[in-house]
């Protein structure tokens, strides 16, 4: 049987080269990153396209001031985009230079077209020029005289100049936009539309005289004009599929994308410019403008002069790459405008990337080779009914929010991650629930069971994680004895993906001949400490004041508030839990109280090590050290033990972060 292989064309703005990549920058790419790696997934030939955006005046301007050309400018400051690809892992990719002799050439030969089809027209044009920006604005439009976009001063000009007529498309452009899910979010869409119903649209100035604009390219049908930096620029999204996209396999057309992303910035010329020109040269309109929100950094406005940029760089060096990936496309719903903090990034990483994921990646490994040496097996009563397996069910609810058309078509990441948690925490709920260290005992049979729908669930959370995640999903692939993940997806890349059939996405599909072994690796979210969060107040309260007095004989002595405070009392999470050699009663327990630590508790008649793992306690935090059979304990658990001698820990009634002080 041949499955016809659909072909998916995503592309990013190409960057200005002046710029330093940013926060913006890698926000864009890394989304058209997740959407490329979900096609792939789905066995569709992916064409994914970014690059630079070259010529213009200020690229002219400041290779000037480095006295350097603008070409020698340029060709030193691409790199800095060709580098943080790699960093923010973005998978394979075309990357085009408006600089690019073949793009060069379409452009020419797109504009002659439309000189043919007399869809431009020379006229004398008058108007306020704003050189930053690039444009013209006629009086109405300024800003109490000065340019509406930068609020930068304004020139007058008068100049001959080309004009494509783009108001000849005014009303086809709000019928298209009206009957396709074309622009997207919705709010966009409206917003378009409201600006192209309620004013008649303008035509669209393409040139500039040549000794104003040297560093450009020349009309084909008159050489004394360059063209408009973003006709140049908006051709890149067509030019590149003549000579950038992959080998096309089956005589695949590549035009038109199937999805533009851009900055909600630069919408209406890709809305209204770029659409109205591919209508006048009688090509179909790309199937999806997604325009995303802009960050901001702790509540403010990025720029250059406030100094608060957001190298993105820097944030996969500090966090590691896939947490920023991940807070990227979980904090905020994509399309609208965000925040972004380095405290919010250590909230992210620590609650749902190391206690939820990490988690319950390590607990199961824990009893994976306490119970079964590693192996995971399929056991032979699968697949169960639902009645039967509650567990699944569940799993299998969130893993269709994970794969939903609609999600991934209207680019609704959040929920697809929530969708992933969703799982995650049924996950760890599970455990709780099953607490397969009394099953060892009791029933071996359902731990097999038990055990099997943990690493089911698991290896569909790292699949699914897959586009957001990719490092992230190899290691768990890995530690669950997959191998790669990447080399089984190719494998089933003969198939239909995750919505059409490839067993390889769905609950129970992966089916191996032979049981798994799995293999711990190391722990994939290391907890981080928030620098604010430092202690220091102890300090204040520590000073010793008088003891009260002794009582009546017999009435044990009372404290004081302060000798209380004395005592720092933390809740903690159980990151692991083993057994004392050769000891009854101790456990070496290792413990999240916002810093790892290790602690030994004698509290091993009453519980089973596995059963703590994953638990908030109650932690005396400022003890010395003391050594216990050898094994030094930095600190203390709090239990209670009755008169018959019954053990009880202390426990929180509801979730609060490890660390969190206990007064
Ligand atoms: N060269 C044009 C695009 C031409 S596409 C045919 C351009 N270049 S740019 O370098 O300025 O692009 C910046 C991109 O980053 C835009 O999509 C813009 O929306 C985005 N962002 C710039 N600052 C941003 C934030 N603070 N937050 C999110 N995205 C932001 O425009």
């Amino acid at each position: 049987m041949t499955t016809e292989k659909k072909g998916f064309y995503v592309t990013t703005p190409i960057y200005y080269v002046n710029d330093i990549p940013h926060i913006g920058h890698a926000y864009t790419t890394v989304a058209a990153d997740i959407l490329a790696r979900h096609h792939r997934m789905q066995g569709d030939e992916v064409f994914f396209l970014t690059g630079t955006d070259e010529h213009g005046q200020k690229v002219e301007k400041a290779a000037r001031e480095r006295g350097k050309s603008p070409q020698e400018h340029a060709d030193g400051m691409v790199g800095n985009f060709r580098a943080l690809w790699p960093k923010l892992d973005i998978g394979e990719h075309a990357f085009i230079r408006t600089t690019d002799e073949h793009h060069k050439r379409i452009v020419q030969e797109l504009l002659q077209q439309l000189w043919e089809k007399g869809e431009i027209e020379k006229r004398t044009y008058s108007g306020m020029y704003c050189t930053p920006c690039e444009r013209f604005w006629t009086a109405k439009d300024l800003m109490e005289g000065r340019c509406p976009d930068c609020g930068r001063p304004v020139e007058p000009i008068e100049e001959s100049n080309y004009f494509f007529l783009m108001s000849r498309y005014q009303q086809r452009l709000i019928d298209h936009i009206e009957q396709h899910t074309y622009i997207l979010p919705e709010t966009r869409r409206n917003e378009v539309l409201g600006f192209l119903r309620s004013q008649p649209l303008g035509d669209l100035c393409i040139s500039r005289p040549k000794q104003r604009l040297a560093w450009g390219i020349p009309l084909p049908f008159d050489a004394e004009y360059t063209t408009y930096v973003w006709c140049d620029a908006l051709v890149n999204y067509y030019s590149a599929t003549r000579y950038l996209a992959p080998e096309d396999g089956g005589g695949k057309k590549w035009w038109p994308a199937d999805c533009h992303l851009i900055g909600k910035d630069i919408l209406t010329t890709h809305a209204v410019y770029w659409s109205t020109m591919l209508m006048a040269l009688g090509l179909p309109l790309p199937r999806t403008l997604f325009a995303h929100g802009w960050w901001t950094v702790n509540g403010q406005k990025m720029s250059k002069s406030v100094g608060n940029v957001v190298d993105p760089n820097a944030m996969a060096d500090r966090y590691g790459v896939d947490a920023f990936r991940y807070f990227l496309f979980r904090e905020v719903p994509f399309g609208l405008d965000g925040d972004f903090s380095e405290d919010a990034l250590v909230r992210r990483i620590n609650t749902d990337l190391a206690n939820d994921l990490g988690n319950l990646l390590s607990r199961f490994l824990t009893m994976a080779e306490k119970y079964f040496d590693g192996v995971i097996k399929r056991p032979s009563s699968y697949p169960m009914a639902r009645s039967e397996n509650e567990f699944a069910a569940e799993c299998i609810k969130a893993l269709s929010g994970a794969w939903r058309e609609e999600y991934w078509s209207r680019l609704h990441f959040n929920l697809i991650l929530e969708s992933i948690w969703d799982m995650i925490g049924t996950g760890n709920n599970y455990i709780a629930r099953e607490e397969p260290w009394k099953l060892a005992r009791s029933d071996p049979d359902r731990l097999v069971t038990v055990m099997y729908n943990l690493w089911e669930s698991l290896r569909c959370t790292a699949l699914a994680l897959y586009p957001f995640m990719p490092g992230t999903a190899e290691r768990i692939g890995t530690q669950l004895g997959l191998g790669s993940l990447a080399g089984a997806m190719e494998q089933s890349r003969t198939a239909q993906g995750p919505e059409g059939g490839s067993s390889l996405f769905r609950w129970d599909g992966w089916t191996p001949d032979s049981p798994v072994k799995v293999v711990r690796g190391e722990q994939l979210f290391p907890r981080i400490e928030s620098a604010v969060k430092k202690e220091g107040k102890l300090q204040k309260t520590e000073k010793k004041k008088e003891r009260p007095a002794m009582t009546e004989q017999g009435v044990k002595e009372l404290i004081g508030i302060e000798d209380f405070a004395r005592v720092e009392l933390k809740v903690g999470r159980v990151v692991s839990a083993e057994r004392v050699e050769k000891s009854e009663k101790l456990i070496r327990l290792r413990v999240d109280t916002g810093e790892e630590r290790q602690i030994v508790a004698g509290i091993g008649k009453a519980y089973d090590p596995e059963s703590l793992v994953g638990r908030l306690i109650v932690v005396a935090a400022n003890l010395k050290p003391a050594k216990l059979m050898g094994v030094e304990s930095q600190g203390m658990l709090l239990a209670a033990t009755d008169d018959e001698g019954t053990l009880s820990l202390l426990s929180l009634e509801k979730e609060v972060k490890p660390g969190a002080r206990i007064k």
